[in-house]
């Protein structure tokens, strides 16, 4: 007993420091914002268990941007309903980052490092100046996605690159530097100026056409570029990115595969995966236009897409304006090789391999019929008893009342019998 005391203890006490940076916020944060100052707000409802899942991952958020500008902060909406009015928020958590005049809504995958990256390049204007080699070094090795100018800051390339960076501020980082900082690290074969982004120690430059004098095409080329390129080669795509991932509007190549607890891959699997990686590897340049690769860890996301339960490893292709999906026609993904995905991919592209799915009024309530039924017995499988007594508990009222309409004497007599076995145990 005396040890569980002093192991609850020590969690409080742990869980208190690693919480201490984070503000409690109240019906005043109305007011507290106006100041100035940048903020970083996770809306939640105690209730709710995504929220409690995010708690240590907001602790170390916050612990560190702790010596940033930005001040990391929770709104209780269960008890400051007008707060959550003001920000509309509308499910839990919600994430946001919060100025005197603006609040922008985190959309992506829940972990430390992402939330951390969206609060920095919100923190700061759209595009950061580099302004020493050293810096740039430092971000190449950080292994971390992002844009570069170079060049002098004016003319058309670099007030289409601010009006883009404007837009997409809170998905990507996005740099300016000189040419002589990027020429300690960059050939450039184009001339100056020039745009590219930097993924895997690699960088791809935008195809910049010095002939287009419209600003308007110019804007909008560069757009859909920086859209193109902002993923990586091959991330891992989760309930939290995909739909950021969708807005690439290609197709997503997805290889389906399931990861323990402890985020390893079963090596049967890892081949699989490893093999769709190596197809957009060697064929970039043929497939990065069209198609955006990546795998998922979770089946349950593949199997709420497919609507069906998928054999592992497989291979799942979505089409992100229809969202209609494809799958292989082999009974066996698994024993798919490189050729035979290129000319499953060829298929999809001319539009001859069979479609599935979709936003249709059926699929939508098949989806929902599938999801929760899968979910219920994903449910049973993992906890019989808990199953047994939140569906069970309903119905044992329900006949209880019925039993005590139909006899209510009977049911009084055993209560009275029950009290006195009570009574006659206590003497
Ligand atoms: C640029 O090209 C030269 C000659 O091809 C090469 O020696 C140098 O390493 C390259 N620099 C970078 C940063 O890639
Ligand atoms: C750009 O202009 C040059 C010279 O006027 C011309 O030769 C070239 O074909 C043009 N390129 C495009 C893509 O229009
Ligand atoms: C292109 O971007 C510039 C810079 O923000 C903006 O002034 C201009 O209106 C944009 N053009 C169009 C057609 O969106
Ligand atoms: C998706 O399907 C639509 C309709 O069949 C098609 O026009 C589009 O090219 C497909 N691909 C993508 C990536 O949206
Ligand atoms: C589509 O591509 C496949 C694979 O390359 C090919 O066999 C098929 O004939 C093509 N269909 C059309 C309509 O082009």
């Amino acid at each position: 007993m005396k040890l569980i005391i002093t192991f609850l203890v020590t969690a409080y006490i742990s869980e208190r420091c690693l919480g201490s940076r984070v503000l409690e916020l109240s019906d005043k944060f109305s007011e507290i914002r106006k100041d100035g100052g940048q903020w970083l707000v996770k809306f939640y409802a105690p209730w709710c268990g995504h929220c409690k899942r995010l708690e240590p991952v907001w602790a170390h958020v916050a612990q560190a941007l702790y010596r940033t500008n930005v001040r990391v902060g929770k709104v209780d909406c269960t008890r400051f309903t007008s707060l959550a009015t003001e920000f509309g928020i509308s499910g839990f958590p919600t994430i946001k980052f919060i100025t005197s005049d603006n609040a922008i809504t985190f959309h992506g995958d829940r972990n430390k490092d992402d939330i951390i990256n969206f609060a920095l390049r919100m923190a700061g204007p759209p595009v950061q100046e580099v302004l020493r080699p050293e810096s740039l070094a430092n971000l190449k090795n950080m292994n971390q996605l992002f844009f570069m100018y170079v060049g002098e800051q004016e003319g058309p390339l670099w007030v289409s690159f601010n009006n883009v960076a404007g837009q997409l501020q809170s998905h990507s980082f996005f740099y300016s530097c000189s040419k002589e900082i990027a020429s300690a690290f960059v050939n450039f074969t184009t001339e100056l100026p020039a745009l590219f982004v930097h993924k895997e120690n690699t960088h791809y430059f935008y195809p910049f056409d010095t002939n287009v004098s419209d600003p308007a095409h110019l804007n909008t080329s560069m757009y859909n570029w920086i859209n193109e390129e902002r993923f990586a080669t091959f991330p891992k795509v989760t309930r939290g990115n995909i739909n950021e991932i969708l807005q690439t509007k290609k197709y997503i190549v997805l290889a389906v595969v399931e990861e323990n607890k402890l985020q390893e891959i079963p090596p049967e699997m890892k081949e699989f995966k490893d093999m769709v990686e190596s197809v957009i590897l060697k064929n970039r340049d043929k497939y990065h236009r069209y198609f955006q690769f990546g795998w998922i860890a979770s089946p349950e996301l593949a199997n709420s897409i497919a609507m069906q339960v998928l054999p592992l490893p497989y291979l799942l292709v979505l089409n992100s304006t229809t969202n209609h999906h494809h799958i292989p026609e082999e009974e066996d993904p698994f024993q798919m090789s490189p050729e035979t995905l290129e000319i499953f991919l060829e298929k999809i592209y001319n539009q001859s391999a069979a479609v599935y799915g979709g936003n249709g009024l059926f699929v939508k309530i098949y989806r929902t019929y599938f999801e929760t039924s899968t979910s219920l017995s994903d449910m049973w499988k993992g906890n019989p008893v808990l199953t047994s007594v939140l569906f069970g508990l309903p119905l044992m009222f329900l006949s209880l009342i019925l039993y005590s309409i139909c006899c209510a004497d009977i049911l009084d007599a055993d209560e009275d019998e029950e009290e006195e076995l009570l009574h006659e145990k206590k003497e």
